[in-house]
């Protein structure tokens, strides 16, 4: 069987710094996958690359057995990779609902951006429908109508994963999602990744540092260090590898 996403030979370079060199790695439909590595190690600018943020300088990167390297964020999430990020990227004055409703548009691809922007059109029963759904499943039907500057931290991680999900994605890449919360609101954030992911059969690749939440999302990880893949497997495999150890914790082991 092919995977559902395959990274080949991916390389990337600011200047002088090679922020991927040579990475391959590969992640299978339902699959969770872990990313793991200290700051600075390429994990954010795989993402970039594999959702087209960033075009790679090599390589390749194939979703279902089709090549996307050279697609741009737009079609890659068409085609299914959905996305959140490191630090939220969301809109302050704009609520839950209407951030969820404007990702059913795209998804749907009906509706003029331009009408969007402005809300001119008024959103169908189905579309409010489906937000409504989601909104509950993620537990924030009672805060859909508040601005998201009003919202916690992560309350709006949570509406960023609504975004994600509005979409239909088969590829959800979730960068430090637990970054920002505190221990409970992590457990309850992956108790909450769980369920979703494997309810709607959406493959993760979740970079997070939270060893914890790792564990209880992912199958097997991947670990990363100055650009490269250093080490894959279970994650109690990967942390008994003394390469591993070294990039986490320094010459002392
Ligand atoms: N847009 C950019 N311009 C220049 N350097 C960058 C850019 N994005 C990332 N880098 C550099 O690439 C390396 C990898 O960064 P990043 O992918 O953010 O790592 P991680 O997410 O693992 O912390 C770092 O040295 C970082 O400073
Ligand atoms: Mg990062």
């Amino acid at each position: 069987m092919t995977a559902l996403l395959e990274v080949r030979n991916l390389r990337k370079r600011f200047g002088g710094i090679r922020a991927l060199d040579d990475v391959s790695l590969e992640v299978r439909a339902n699959e969770a996958v872990g990313l793991i590595g200290p700051n600075g190690a390429g994990k954010t600018t795989l993402f970039d690359c594999i959702s087209g943020v960033q075009r790679a300088d090599r390589g390749r990167v194939d979703l279902a057995g089709e090549r996307i390297d050279d697609l741009g964020v737009y079609r890659r999430a068409r085609l299914g990779i959905g996305r959140t990020f490191q630090r939220l990227e969301l809109f302050s004055a704009m609520t839950a609902r209407e951030h969820m409703l404007v990702a059913e548009r795209e998804r749907r691809g009906d509706g003029s951006l331009l009408k969007d922007l402005l809300w001119k059109g008024a959103p169908r029963r189905d579309e409010i429908a489906r937000v409504d759904e989601l909104l509950d499943e993620l537990g924030l039907e009672e805060l859909a109508d508040a601005p998201i500057e009003s919202l916690s931290l992560g309350q709006g991680r949570l509406v960023e994963l609504g975004r994600a999900l509005m979409r239909g994605p088969r590829l959800l890449l979730l960068d430090e999602p637990s970054s920002g919360l505190d221990s409970l609101e992590s457990a309850r954030l992956a108790a909450l990744l769980r369920d979703i992911c494997e309810r709607r059969q959406i493959a993760t690749l979740v970079v997070e540092h939270d060893l914890e939440l790792v564990h209880s999302l992912a199958q097997r990880v991947y670990v990363m260090d100055f650009g490269s893949i250093i080490g894959a497997g279970t994650l109690e495999d990967v942390l008994g590898e003394s390469s591993v150890r070294r990039a986490y914790l320094g010459d002392e082991v």
